[in-house]
Formats: C-alpha cells, structure tokens, sequence
C-alpha cells in the first residue's frame, strides 16, 4: 500500500490576469480575507497527512518562502507588544512537523514543465498536485477526499467538476465511464477543447494524484499550446498505461486565478469568517 506524503504546488506562473497584483509577488500569495490562496492549499495538504510540500517557484519566490519561514523579527515585536493572538496567528501558519521544500522552474515553460521539476525529490512515490489558485472550499477537505479515493484504488486520481458546456475551452475536459456516483475511469483527456468537440463537460481542476509514471511522460511530452509543455498531454500519455480515475470532489470550487472567480471566494469565505461574518453580511444586505 502506497501512501501520498508530498504535495507539489506549481506557484511559477505569470499570473497575467492579476496584473499589476502579480507584478512583484505571485499569484499564489493573494489573500482571501486574511489568508494568501497558497496558505489554503498547504492547509488542506496537512489536512490530509501529507508532510513533504514541494513549491516550483519562479521569479518572486521569496514572498512564498517567507510566509512559511519563521519571522523572527514580527514575532519578537508581536511579543513586546503583547499581541499573543497574532502571535499564535503568525507561529501557526505551518505546523513544525512539516519540510517545506523549494525548485526553482527558471522559465515559465508551462505546468507540465513545471511538475517535472519536482522529480528529484518526489522520486518514485505517487504525490499529489495542488493549484493553490483553485480554492475548493468543502466540509472535508478535497485533497483528503482524494488520498481516501487512493487508499482504496491505488492510481492517478483527477479531481473533476461538471462545467457549463460553453466553458470546455478554459479546462483539460475528460471523457470518462460512470464507475459509482462519484468516481469515472478515464479513457480520454483534452486540453482546451472547443464545445462541440469536447469529450464530456467534465473538467479537471487544480487537484491531483498522480503516480510517479507521469514523469517519465512529462519529460517526452512536446511544447503544445501556447508553446507551453502541458501536464494534460502527460496525464493523457500516463491514461494510455495506467488505470486512472476521475474523482467529483464534495466542494466549491473558485478559479481564483480569474477576478470574477477571486472576488466570489473572497465574499463567500468572508461570510464564514468567524470575525468578520455578521458584519459583512449586514453590509452586503445594505447594497441590495
Ligand atoms: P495558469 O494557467 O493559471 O497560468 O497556471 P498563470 O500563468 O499562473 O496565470 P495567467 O493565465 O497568466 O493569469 C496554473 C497553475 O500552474 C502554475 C501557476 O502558478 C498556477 O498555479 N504554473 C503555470 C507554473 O508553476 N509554471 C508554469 O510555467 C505555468
């Protein structure tokens, strides 16, 4: 029995919807209320047991390796000051147990490339992926649901959501066999295809499992669209081998890499924002 410890987060990307936001920090580090989206992803990789996370970092790395390094210089003042709710705010943004670990993807040659950088330290174990841009917000969290999905079928595992049919461009859509309510094998995966040649309407979005095959694919895989190297032409190369499975998630999903996508997370997690919620309700009451 294979077990998930390392989650891969792909934060290189140039963020260009996010421009100027993006100019000098990444995407990745945007906050939702009071969080950056990154902090999220990391917490649903604790959630789910996993120890080891592996950033692909591009250029403005070190926003994203300080929010997860110790601030020795915030603590101490915090403490002079005897702000010890922010303290343990600032001390808790990763447990002690866990090994953060940083590649550097020297271009942004796409999240296939990217991926395949993790390599010498996934090595041969299967891993998850997680696109700290989509915040799937759900009573479990979806990477635990998808390592529970692993324990019992030991393979690549996509996390899916059924999308309106005049999206299909913006996803890697698959085409997949009903195998229970929620889980599909997967025979086929597209990148961006048009509506009408679209497989199903089924989209994969920022959630992974993948066996450590898909290296050995990513590395043959060609600059396709974009002249990016796509880790959908890899994932397609490893279905051709391998059993894999299409897994809809219990969860909402915001594409916070668009702003339509970032401000509906941002209204939906600050109305279950235990310090903010009643008032920012009241607020949004006041517009109608
Ligand atoms: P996106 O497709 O959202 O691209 O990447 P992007 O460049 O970040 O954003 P836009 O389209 O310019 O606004 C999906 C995920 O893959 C990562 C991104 O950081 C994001 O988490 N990524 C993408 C990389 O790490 N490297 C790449 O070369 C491309």
């Amino acid at each position: 029995m294979k077990k998930i410890t390392k989650a891969v987060f792909p934060v290189a990307g140039m963020g260009s919807r996010f421009l100027p936001a993006t100019k000098a920090s990444p995407k990745e580090m945007m906050p939702i209320v009071d969080k950056p989206l990154i902090q999220y992803a990391v917490e649903e990789a604790v959630a789910a047991g996993i120890t080891d996370m592996v950033f692909i970092t591009g250029r403005n790395k070190r926003a994203i390796e300080d929010h997860f390094d110790k601030a020795y210089e915030l603590e101490a003042e915090l403490a002079m000051r005897g702000k010890e709710e922010l303290l343990r705010v600032v001390r808790e943004v990763i447990p002690a147990h866990i090994n953060c670990i940083y590649i550097r993807q020297t271009e942004a040659l796409g999240l296939g490339h990217a991926v395949l950088r993790a390599q010498p330290v996934v090595q041969d174990e299967p891993f998850a992926v997680i696109l700290a841009d989509d915040l799937i917000d759900g009573d479990t969290p979806i990477v635990s649901q998808m390592v529970d999905v692993f324990r019992q079928h030991q393979c690549s595992i996509l996390g899916v959501q059924d999308v309106p049919r005049e999206q299909t461009r913006s996803y890697g859509i698959v085409g997949a066999t009903p195998l229970g309510s929620d889980i599909e094998a997967v025979n086929s995966i597209v990148e961006k295809p048009k509506p009408e040649d679209a497989p199903s309407t089924l989209a994969v979005v920022g959630r992974y499992i993948l066996t450590p095959r898909i290296f050995h694919h990513l590395e043959k895989v060609q600059a396709g669209a974009g002249g990016e190297i796509q880790l959908t032409d890899g994932i397609a190369a490893l279905m051709r081998e391998e059993k894999m499975l299409a897994y809809r998630f219990k969860g909402t999903r915001y594409d916070c890499g668009s702003k339509l996508g970032y401000l509906q997370a941002t209204v939906a997690l600050g109305l279950k924002h235990p310090e903010v919620r009643g008032e920012f309700a009241a607020y949004l009451d006041s517009l109608k």
